[in-house]
């Protein structure tokens, strides 16, 4: 087992209250596993996505990475785990040093993760990245606010790709972008797993999304995991309301992100 979490919880300070957002969730991950958490908007998926990506800390529980606590590892296990682990944001605008053109964003996690390759194998490396991710060799010399969304979170991706991890946490990957990008960028997820044996973890509120690239999936609600299974099966069969109304909410991505839109037009034109 690559990644196994047990009675995870992550909480948040806020003033003098503690918020408890992450309040229990459990599951395993293999090597080549895609997993999927679902879950409505608030219901914890970033939280446990950082804590795994350590820029949160578990305030309960235990995640085990190859067999030893995420909690108790050293400072050299945690460079390894930093390297082996990459993440992909929900604003994936944010996540890019806005002062570095795409090339030197991928030159500088080639130069620390394979600093054995000479100027030229990193050049096709980067080509490489370009390929797998579905990007022209013009973003190279442009900065992240220069991008659209979609090529933004593309280079998001690349830039995750090239330290090679072991596991991809890939939060919203897909939901700020329009449907046929998001098809691409899935399909980019699925053929990952197959050639090169990630294992990814695909945080998305958004079933419908998760539906064909996903192994298991873990529905979230509220901090803890209301069912999960092979998605397959959830799928098929949900057992709870919750997750029947998710999966009634969007057989339709246009239609929900239009929702989206209309929800954020409303929210600005209340006085
Ligand atoms: N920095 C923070 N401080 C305090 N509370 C927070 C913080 N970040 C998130 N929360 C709270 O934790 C809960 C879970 O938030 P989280 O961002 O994990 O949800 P999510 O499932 O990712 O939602 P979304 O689908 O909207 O991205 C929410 O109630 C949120 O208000
Ligand atoms: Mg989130």
């Amino acid at each position: 087992m690559l990644l196994e979490v047990r009675g995870a919880k992550v909480a948040y300070r806020r003033g003098r209250k503690v918020f408890e957002a992450v309040r229990g969730v459990s599951f395993s991950l293999d090597k080549g596993q895609t997993l999927g958490i679902v879950g409505e908007s608030g219901s914890g998926k970033s939280t446990l996505s950082k804590a795994l990506a350590l820029l949160l800390p578990f305030s309960g529980g235990s995640a085990l990475y190859e067999g030893r606590d995420i909690s108790a590892f050293t400072r050299a296990e945690r460079a390894r785990y930093r390297r082996s682990v990459q993440m992909v944001f929900q604003d994936a605008t944010g996540s890019m040093n806005p002062r570095m053109k795409v090339r030197a964003a991928l030159e500088e996690v080639l130069s620390v993760h394979r600093p054995e390759l000479g100027r030229k194998e990193r050049a096709s490396r980067i080509a490489e990245l370009l390929d797998s991710t579905g990007l022209a060799s013009s973003v190279l010399e442009q900065y992240p606010r220069e991008l659209s969304g979609g090529q933004c979170q593309r280079a998001s991706f690349a830039r995750a790709l090239a330290a090679e991890p072991s596991v991809l946490i890939a939060d919203e990957p897909v939901s700020a972008l329009d449907v046929s990008v998001q098809a691409r960028i899935l399909n980019l997820v699925r053929d990952l797993r197959e050639r090169l044996g990630i294992s990814v973890i695909l945080v998305s509120h958004d079933l419908a999304v998760v539906r064909n690239v996903c192994d298991n999936v873990c529905v979230m609600h509220a901090g803890l995991f209301e069912e999960s299974g092979p998605a397959e099966e959830v799928f098929a069969h949900p057992r709870t309301e919750y997750t029947r109304s998710l999966l009634a909410a969007v057989p339709d991505v246009a239609r929900a992100l239009r929702a989206r839109r209309e929800e954020a037009a409303a929210r600005e034109a209340r006085p």
